[in-house]
């Protein structure tokens, strides 16, 4: 028999078939709540203090009650790791179960707490690519807050895979916002293009990590506007994300993206990046 998973609800460890919330939690009813993934990296929480900045500003938007100090957070995920392998802590704090069903904020309610633990599948395709498709972002305009809402995301997702591609590309009045659950950069005349940072993107923790790269090993970046018109001259099309990393794509709404071959810059980056998260683990421990 295969061990049950264990998972972190509202000040205990579970197995995951005991953990149980009610059917008036406001994460269930309106989709009330913000989440967070953290991956981690031979036991090691990669940028944990970045990811955690990131649930305080979710949280401070919500005005949702955090209910740890940083510290605390990470005793809560160290029990849930398993150390010998690449994982991801997901997590998320709803605002709670109140006993009526009412937009407005209840009083005196507590935030829910959930937290699990999933090993990090290695994403096929990686190295040789994926499709994606343009699409309207049609989403709400506080798409900074990390919110379990993501309605608006899964649609837009379920395009791209009715397609037979890996991710959909959001387009909001011509010019490129991000994708349906990562951010994207382009290469285009040499240089390196992500989108800047507004309430129409999450702030991408990856994002970051691969900008901190390019200043470092001197590759020219710009975190700039990207109309749809200039990504389908781009030479490099990347997505980015905690999980999935760094995905080249080769082929963008039918069209092959320099010849369907993964570029040479995804290539540099994506090993600056492999030797960046194995030195951030022996020197995070
Ligand atoms: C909409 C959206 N944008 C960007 C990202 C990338 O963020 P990160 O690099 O922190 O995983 C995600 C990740 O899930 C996302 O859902």
């Amino acid at each position: 028999m295969t061990k049950s998973k264990k998972v972190f609800l509202n000040g205990e460890y579970l197995p995951v078939e005991k953990a149980h919330i009610s059917v008036m939690d406001r994460g269930f009813l309106f989709g009330d709540g913000i989440y967070e993934v953290i991956p981690v990296y031979q036991g090691s929480l990669f940028r944990f203090e970045e990811h955690l900045e990131r649930l305080e500003n979710s949280l401070k938007l919500t005005r949702i009650e955090n209910p740890y100090s940083r510290e605390e957070w990470r005793d809560i995920m160290l029990p849930l790791i398993d150390v010998t392998k690449d994982q991801y802590i997901y997590f998320q704090v709803t605002r709670g179960a109140a006993e009526k069903r009412d937009h407005a904020f209840p009083i005196g309610v507590k935030p829910t707490v959930f937290m699990m633990c999933n090993d990090i599948a290695p994403f096929n395709g990686k190295e040789e690519g994926v499709k994606a498709i343009s699409v309207e972002d049609n989403r709400w305009s506080a798409c900074n807050i990390k919110a379990i809402a993501l309605l608006g995301n899964i649609l837009l997702r379920q395009q791209a895979v009715e397609k037979d591609c890996a991710e959909a590309i959001l387009v909001r009045e011509g010019y490129v916002t991000e994708g349906s659950a990562s951010n994207v950069f382009a290469v285009i005349d040499g240089i390196l293009i992500t989108p800047p940072k507004n309430n129409f993107i999450l702030a991408g923790i990856t994002r970051d990590v691969i900008l901190e790269l390019a200043e470092v090993n001197r590759i020219p970046y710009a975190e700039d506007i990207i109309s749809l018109d200039a990504l389908k001259t781009a030479s490099e099309i990347w997505f980015a994300s905690s999980t999935r990393e760094i995905l080249p794509v080769i082929e963008l709404d039918g069209q092959l993206i320099a010849g369907g071959k993964v570029g040479r810059l995804w290539h540099t980056m994506n090993g600056l990046l492999q030797s960046y998260k194995t030195t951030y683990a022996e020197t995070h421990k």
